[in-house]
């Protein structure tokens, strides 16, 4: 490790840094306005432990078990893990791997992930590249490497270790910049996907010595990447070859869904270095609009069933592209302007978590399917007709590795990243609570404990421990915010409470050792209706997408490795059904959460409806899926129906045709 400084920079390096310095001024990083936590600072609990508890003993520590992939990858020299020459799912399952061994401190997983780390890192090329080297234009599968790297570092005291994944990050960015100046160039996925890159750059630079000689080489190299990386901005999202519809042909890099999910990052990361935290949420948050507008769907993802889908609600999101929206969103709120603007990547990020990510997994978390829709009424093994547009016949299956296996390897990062940006911290002794989940936070400003199993729940209680006094700041969730006559507080005698848009500010006096109720919050959450030309209407409580419960079956077609298998699944009740104009949802009924917080059959929260059963000439079947939603005439027979969250169910109809009067349809 003593050798780093006098090996870094690299001559070659050194002679660009000379030209470039004479025409740039030195490049700085601005610091984000929320700081984020380091991994393992927050701890989920309740429902989310569960949840993340039940990860950790599906997949993720057992694919390394069995799969190739990760089993013999050829990021430890075995032959496996080479798909396509991509070599990206043992980078894609430690990106999640990492941060979930460490926030549940799992003795078995945290060994698991120790050992592949240990394993890569020992294996570092003498150049410092890392990973296998079968293609001097691999870089892609590098970048979920760093990510996981980072947050592996973060998560460590200062001392050697810590150090030595420094090291390791040096010396891979110094041989990335040899490969450059060797005429390497990003290629597809790198130049698509490079900021999450840049992130991981700026994220070692943070970690740097004051006044460290590196700073400047590093963001040099960030500036380099920013410049050679695809400008998703002038190039797609804010030009007119945006698609603003379903995607046919040509299909190209641009309009691939996970690349714009990744996408969505460009302009929040890039803020860091450019120093404008305006400029860059705008074009965070026009590549996230022009995806929804165009392509969203009532889950809050958008639909891309490998390309952009449209808003049907029956084309599908891959699980890839729900994960890297999360990261993407979360990046956007942490690097917002102001807090306006942060609570819409906010809103963002929590109907993704709520919804498009357990519905895209099976409730024991062993299988998943490669696409998700609004409605469907069946996920088969080889659907030869589907109404899915580039991917194949097992997209909407739930298994192992339905259609490709990126989300088999992808999807861990989803529930630890979301998991680590429940608080975030601001100046002025300011604790964060960005989104409402069960969860245990040691910052530097206090212990605190949010409990409640929202969104099952109406209530939570913040219990805090704290030396000096701090402001704990409080974000309301978008349905409160829209209807905050039905929010009560209740406050500890010390704790005196102020508002800011959207915000509630606990200003906590200092406190005695122990642990101390300090706020109350409840609320009323009623079901509410959200209507578009497009996908009819939806039912919502909290921020819980509800759908129609089709009493689904499942049967097994495979049984694989461990308890993983793949699975066929059906309704058993029908699905064509439409909402009455002036619908009828109540009561809310609320239960306790089971073992598996999104059990099929057992779920948490329901609420009773009366629909409007229709025919299949009003409804029509469209490729083995539901047709187009258009609104139905009135005066239909009513029938009592179930919904539940879109996420206790696999297959559902969540977009419903409205039933309207005769006069309105003519
Ligand atoms: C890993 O490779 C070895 C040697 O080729 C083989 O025997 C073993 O079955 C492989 N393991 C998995 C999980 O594929
Ligand atoms: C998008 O382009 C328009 C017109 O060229 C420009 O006014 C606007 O600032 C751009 N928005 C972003 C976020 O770059």
């Amino acid at each position: 490790m003593g050798s780093l400084a006098r090996r870094r920079p690299a001559p070659m390096a050194v002679l660009l840094l000379a030209a470039a310095a004479a025409e740039a001024a030195e490049p700085t990083l601005s610091p984000p306005r929320w700081q984020r936590l380091a991994t393992g600072q927050v701890r989920p609990e309740g429902w989310l432990r569960k949840q993340m508890q039940l990860q950790a003993e599906a997949l993720t520590s057992h694919l390394p078990l069995f799969w190739p992939n990760i089993a013999n990858t050829s990021w430890l020299g075995g032959n496996s893990d080479v798909d396509g020459g991509l070599h990206e799912n043992t980078p894609y399952w430690l990106n999640g791997a990492v941060p979930l061994a460490l926030q549940l401190q799992d003795t078995n997983l945290l060994a698991l992930v120790e050992s592949y780390m240990n394993g890569i890192i020992t294996r570092q090329g003498k150049d410092g590249w890392l990973g296998p080297d079968t293609d001097r234009s691999d870089i892609w599968s590098r970048i979920p490497f760093m990510m996981a790297l980072a947050q592996y570092h973060e998560s460590l005291p200062q001392g050697a270790g810590r150090l030595r994944c420094e090291s390791v990050a040096y010396r891979f960015f110094d041989a990335l910049t040899r490969r450059l100046d060797e005429g390497v160039t990003l290629q597809t996925w790198s130049s698509m996907r490079i900021h999450d890159l840049i992130w991981s750059v700026h994220y070692f630079v943070d970690a740097l010595p004051p006044g460290s000689h590196l700073a400047k080489w590093m963001l040099d190299l960030a500036a380099r990447l920013h410049r050679e990386g695809f400008n998703w901005n002038e190039g797609w999202f804010n030009s007119s070859s945006f698609a603003t519809r379903p995607v046919l042909d040509p299909a190209t890099m641009e309009t691939h869904g996970v690349n714009n999910a990744q996408a969505v990052k460009r302009g929040a990361v890039w803020a860091r270095q450019s120093g404008d935290f305006a400029l860059g949420f705008a074009e965070s948050w026009l590549a996230w609009s022009q995806l929804r507008r165009f392509h969203g769907q009532p889950s809050g993802a958008f639909s891309a069933d490998e390309h952009l889908g449209g808003r049907l609600p029956s084309r599908g999101t891959e699980l890839c592209t729900v994960v890297e929206s999360m990261w993407s969103l979360l990046l956007t709120a942490q690097m917002a302007p102001t807090d306006q603007e942060a609570l819409k990547a906010l809103d963002a990020v929590e109907a993704l978590a709520f919804n498009a990510l357990p519905g895209s997994l099976s409730d024991d978390l062993w299988s998943h399917p490669y696409l998700q829709m609004a409605n469907s009424y069946q996920a088969l093994f080889g659907e030869d007709v589907h109404v899915w547009v580039h991917d194949g016949p097992n997209a909407a299956m739930y298994g192992l590795e339905p259609n490709y296996p990126c989300c088999t390897s992808n999807f861990h990062q989803g529930y630890p990243k979301f998991a680590s940006s429940l608080f975030f911290e601001e100046e002025e002794n300011r604790l964060i609570s960005a989104i409402w989940a069960p969860s245990k936070v040691r910052s530097s400003v206090a212990e605190v404990e949010l409990r409640t199993e929202y969104p099952f729940d109406t209530s939570l209680e913040y219990w805090v421990q704290n030396a000096e006094p701090f402001v704990l700041k409080v974000r309301l969730p978008l349905f409160l915010r829209e209807a905050p006559e039905s929010l009560r507080v209740w406050l500890h005698e010390d704790v005196v409470q102020s508002a800011a848009d959207g915000f509630l500010l606990f200003h906590i006096s200092a406190a005695s050792t122990k642990s101390r109720l300090a706020a109350r919050l409840s609320w009323a959450a009623k079901a509410r209706v959200q209507s578009s030309p497009q996908q009819g209407a939806s039912v919502y409580v909290g921020p819980l997408l509800m759908a129609l419960d089709l009493k689904e079956t499942r049967t097994k077609r495979d049984q694989l490795a461990f308890s993983a298998a793949n699975w066929d699944t059906r309704a058993s009740l029908p699905w064509q059904m439409a909402l009455p104009r002036q619908p009828q949802l109540d009561p809310v009924v609320w239960s306790s959460i089971g073992p598996r917080p999104f059990q099929r059959g057992r779920c948490p929260l329901s609420v009773s409806a009366r629909l409007a059963p229709l025919t299949i000439e009003q409804w029509p079947v469209l490729s083995n899926a539901p047709g187009p939603v258009l609104p139905v005439e009135e005066d239909l027979l009513e029938v009592e129906r179930t919904l539940v969250p879109y996420a206790c169910t696999s297959i559902r109809i969540s977009a419903f045709p409205v039933a309207q009067p005769n006069t309105l349809l003519a």
